[in-house]
């Protein structure tokens, strides 16, 4: 038996660079005041259609989708923002003007072609900014993913951003789009002629190299901004200047979800290969509207952490995950083993270290053979004569020396 493909096991080995990322999120998301939203894994079909847009890769392609035993159309949730908004809904988290910051982390679903870092079942962490249209609610959340890929000493990255402004003038675009595609309709690739009437945009974000020709000189939303996505746009720039935060403005980036207005950005890294975007985000304005909500003017943004994890071992960055620090060790007699036993118990308690014991009635050369391949620092001996008489010996293992202790030494030691 094997795991789905797309799908892989967080072997022990590797948890280390997990912890490392979860620690990261609950550092960096409590010094914004940012809180967890647990939100479950599945949800009716209709939130992700309706938020994501019916003619998305996402829902298109990707969903996992199936109809419960009762005959509801259930999906694996294949992003996070949908189910953030309809529970905000549902819990009137952003009732009477309030502002909600949230955040999630956890597993997700797209039925993709597996490749590096692109799996069926992958990780996200999020932020959400519930109930605010201001540009300094941009940078709050901009700011928020920057720092966090700094605090991962994640190098080698890109922050791109872009304006799709309100949905009349994105509409007036897709217009414009449509016509000039359609005047070349010949050279573009296949999908994207498949996509020409029911989602433009994202022509202008394709691989394929006829594709980036026609969009290079494809019209430009920039030319066709009214004043007020303008001036939001130029305020989120300044800001970034006055941070020193770098940045490219990317007039080609659309997104892959049909949520967003105003701003939008990715970051990339150019250790990940052909999948290059760390995450991802941009403003939601309407959202919540198209789920029976009031206004609610929102931005956020989510990373990948398996891609978080491939750049940062891409770059060393990824410590090494401690080390048991005291193996005790006892051979031979009952009573040693017995002593073993209770001392490593003690020490566990008294001194909050990792303690490990042998459970299979080995040698004591097999034991410090082990204890060694540990990299522990220190072992505790308590042989046969030690237990009878309530000793036992300390050995360094870096230095080599060794004491031998009463065992309330030992604990007075440790605690
Ligand atoms: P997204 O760009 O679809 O945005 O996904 C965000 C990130 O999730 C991607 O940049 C990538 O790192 C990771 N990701 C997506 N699909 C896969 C996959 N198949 N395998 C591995 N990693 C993957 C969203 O999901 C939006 N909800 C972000 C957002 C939050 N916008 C506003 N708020």
């Amino acid at each position: 038996m094997q795991s789905l493909r797309g799908t892989k096991d967080i072997l022990p080995q590797e948890i280390h660079g997990w912890h490392i990322v979860e620690d990261r999120i609950r550092y960096i998301t409590s010094l914004y005041g940012y809180r967890e939203l647990r939100n479950p894994i599945m949800e009716y079909t209709e939130v992700f259609k309706r938020a994501v847009g019916e003619d998305t890769d996402i829902v298109g392609k990707e969903m996992y989708t199936f109809p419960d035993r009762g005959g509801d159309s259930i999906t694996l949730r294949p992003e996070a923002t949908a189910a953030v908004v309809r529970s905000a809904i549902q819990h009137n988290l952003t009732a009477q003007q309030q502002i909600a910051r949230v955040y999630y982390s956890g597993p997700f679903f797209r039925y993709e072609r597996p490749q590096k870092g692109r799996q069926r079942q992958f990780h996200q962490f999020g932020c959400e900014l519930l109930g605010a249209s201001s540009p300094e609610a941009d940078i709050e959340i901009l700011t928020l993913a920057h720092d966090f890929l700094e605090s991962l000493g994640i190098k080698s990255r890109e922050l791109h951003i872009n304006t799709l402004a309100t949905p009349e003038i994105r509409q007036l675009f897709k217009q414009e789009l449509i016509s000039y595609f359609t005047a070349h309709l010949s050279d573009l690739s296949e999908d994207s002629q498949s996509r020409l009437q029911s989602n433009p945009l994202r022509i202008l974000d394709s691989k394929h190299p006829g594709d980036k020709a026609l969009s290079a000189n494809a019209p430009r939303m920039q030319d066709m901004l009214d004043t007020e996505s303008k001036d939001h746009f130029s305020k989120v720039l300044s800001h970034l200047d006055s941070l020193s935060i770098p940045y490219t403005v990317n007039p080609l980036l659309v997104r892959g979800l049909d949520y967003y207005s105003h701003t939008v950005f990715e970051f990339t890294s150019t250790a990940l290969g052909a999948q290059d975007a760390l995450g991802g985000g941009g403003r939601y304005d309407h959202l919540f509207e198209h789920f029976g909500g009031k206004h609610t003017p929102s931005i956020g943004f989510a990373f990948g952490i398996e891609r978080l994890l491939l750049a940062m071992s891409a770059q060393e960055s990824i410590s090494e995950a401690p080390k048991p620090e005291i193996y005790v060790i006892g051979f031979e007699s009952e009573e040693s083993r017995r002593a073993v036993i209770s001392c490593a118990h003690a020490l566990r308690t008294l001194s909050g270290k990792q303690v490990i014991v042998d459970v299979q009635n080995r040698s004591l050369k097999a034991q410090m053979k082990e204890a060694d391949k540990l990299g522990v620092k220190q072992v505790v001996i308590i042989g046969p004569e030690e237990a009878l008489h309530d000793t036992c010996i300390v050995k360094d293992l870096s230095t080599g020396m060794q004491h031998t202790k009463l065992m309330t030494e030992l604990h007075n030691m440790f605690s």
